[in-house]
């Protein structure tokens, strides 16, 4: 008997769920990340629908992948846009953060309506015959998709693919408080001195209004008219969008405190940051492996990364940093998207690289990047340290987490970078605290009580378990914002000191106005 109940409760245990996986970004790091969450929920034997704009040529079981891929081309050519053109290296040179403007929004907004009223995905979430646990979606600067979990009635867990900032804590406890946390675009570095913590409250203001002025009442008009209908067919009630949106179970985070700052969290916030890397690295191809192991002085890899390409540098950047590198006596690996003629012999130029696993060859010196959040990661996972060359959205801030950590210096993107970037590596080189420092982040990265790819399965399937995860919530999502200001309670203050003041004027009338003139 007891037995049989054991083995009942352990295939209960068991059971594989279902979950829906939402990366709508047409941006390789994004899915990366997205593709990783399914990885994981499927060798944890789950069953997995993705939706992405790579799916990937090999078929999996229990993987379906839905392409999204033509939502993205069709709506830039409708609406006159080209991120690949803007994105382009070239033209972000000198440019002030991308993403740090209002606009942004907008365009954050866009995307996820194209995504949303693409008959792909209408008619997935009309299908009656589909039925989720869960459904995890990455937040990137709009909630509309939270209605996808009203539609399947299935907890909402959102990914952010950053460090934690205040515009995605909101929606799951309250705006950090800005005295010691910093917008995710400032340039400032906590703790902060008067000035800067004025910035950052002008940052957080000036946000929050626009959003809740603007971009809500947009999200609010799509979400109506998009869910509104789909749950009718469905014979699901749909929330107002507030309802909707503020009613996620967990949201996890790609980050670590080893390369981030201190964040304070609530309870139902999960750094899992390092779920993507591969937990044994793939060997490298028979030419690399043979080029690092015999590299005499060591190798430096240099990457931006997979959005920006080195191919899109002006001629003159590309010339210079190839003379620079031909200098050094170290063999330089560098991501390039085509070829070259005349590349100098230390420099091996190749379209496409297996980063973690030159990451993980012990020859490596160093790693020069855009400071990516994946790269970053993967550098601390590996214990390299890094030179950055940040150019927009969380790469700045990023960067600047690893100038304060130790383990990697800061270079500016600009068409004369070369005599900052060769004193950034002679210091690398020759300065063993960025290499220590690495190494120690390393250690405290893989110090953790479960793997960030367990970590990731554990909560997921802890969301559905326990039906929510409401217990975890956070009070502070009940309490409106006037509530948390105290401006009740000082309105009140105002009004009983002016009503004291009126009875005491009325019981002692003042002297002044009882004054006779005497002559
Ligand atoms: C596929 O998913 C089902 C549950 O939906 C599960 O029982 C089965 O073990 C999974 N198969 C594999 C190969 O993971
Ligand atoms: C909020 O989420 C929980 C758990 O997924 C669910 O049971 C509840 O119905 C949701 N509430 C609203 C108003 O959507
Ligand atoms: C819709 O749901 C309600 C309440 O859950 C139920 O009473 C009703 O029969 C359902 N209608 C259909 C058409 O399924
Ligand atoms: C090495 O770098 C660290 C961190 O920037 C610095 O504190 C230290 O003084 C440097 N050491 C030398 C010998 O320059």
């Amino acid at each position: 008997m007891i037995l049989a109940l054991f083995v009942c409760a352990f295939i209960g245990l068991n059971n594989g769920f279902r979950v829906l996986v939402v990366f709508p970004l047409c941006a390789p790091s994004h899915h990366i990340l997205g593709r990783s969450v399914a990885t994981n929920l499927l060798e944890s034997g789950h069953e997995v629908v993705l939706i992405t704009c790579f799916p990937d040529k090999e078929k999996k079981i229990n993987l379906t992948q839905i392409d999204q891929s033509h939502v993205f081309e069709l709506a830039q050519k409708r609406n006159n846009k080209n991120f690949e053109e803007e994105f382009k290296l070239k033209n972000l040179v000198g440019r002030k953060n991308y993403v740090d403007s209002l606009s942004f929004y907008y365009i954050a907004h866009d995307i996820h309506k194209w995504f949303l009223t693409d008959d792909v995905m209408l008619n997935l979430l009309i299908d009656t015959q589909q039925h989720f646990d869960a459904v995890v979606i990455e937040w990137f600067f709009s909630t509309l998709f939270a209605g996808i979990a009203q539609v399947f009635q299935a907890p909402l867990i959102w990914v952010s693919t950053t460090e934690a900032h205040w515009q995605v804590l909101k929606l799951v406890d309250e705006i950090s408080n800005p005295t010691y946390t910093i917008d995710m675009f400032s340039e400032n570095n906590p703790p902060l001195n008067f000035l800067e913590r004025a910035v950052e409250l002008w940052n957080v203001f000036k946000k929050y209004i626009f959003l809740t002025c603007i971009v809500e009442p947009l999200e609010k008009n799509v979400y109506n008219s998009v869910y509104k209908p789909i749950g009718e067919k469905r014979n699901v009630t749909i929330p107002s969008f507030e309802d909707a949106a503020y009613n996620a179970s967990l949201l996890l985070l790609n980050s670590h405190s080893s390369i981030a700052l201190p964040f304070k969290l609530p309870q139902n916030v999960k750094s899992i940051g390092g779920y993507h890397i591969d937990i044994k690295s793939k060997p490298l191809s028979q030419d690399l492996q043979k080029l690092m192991d015999e590299a005499k002085h060591g190798v430096i890899y240099f990457s931006m990364g997979l959005n920006l390409k080195s191919k899109d540098m002006t001629d003159n950047m590309r010339d210079s940093l190839l003379k620079m590198f031909s200098e050094l006596k170290e063999t330089i690996i560098w991501k390039f998207e085509r070829d070259l003629e005349n590349v100098p012999k230390n420099i091996y130029l190749t379209k496409w690289a297996p980063q973690q696993s030159i990451l993980a060859h012990p020859n490596l010196k160093m790693f020069i990047t855009h400071g990516g959040q994946l790269s970053t990661t993967e550098a601390i996972h590996h214990g390299v340290p890094i030179v950055g060359i940040p150019v927009f959205g969380d790469q700045h801030i990023n960067m600047r987490n690893a100038v304060e950590k130790g383990f990697g210096i800061a270079v500016d993107l600009s068409e004369d970078m070369v005599g900052e970037l060769t004193a950034a590596i002679q210091e690398i080189l020759n300065n063993l605290s960025y290499k220590n420092k690495a190494k120690e982040l390393s250690a405290l990265f893989h110090y953790r009580q479960m793997t960030p790819q367990k970590e990731l399965v554990h909560w997921v399937e802890y969301a559905i378990r326990t039906r929510g995860a409401l217990h975890l919530r956070s009070p502070a999502l009940n309490v409106p914002l006037y509530q948390k200001l105290y401006l009740d309670l000082l309105l009140t203050f105002v009004f009983v000191i002016y009503v004291l003041r009126k009875v005491f004027n009325m019981l002692f009338p003042k002297k002044s106005s009882l004054k006779v003139k005497i002559s």
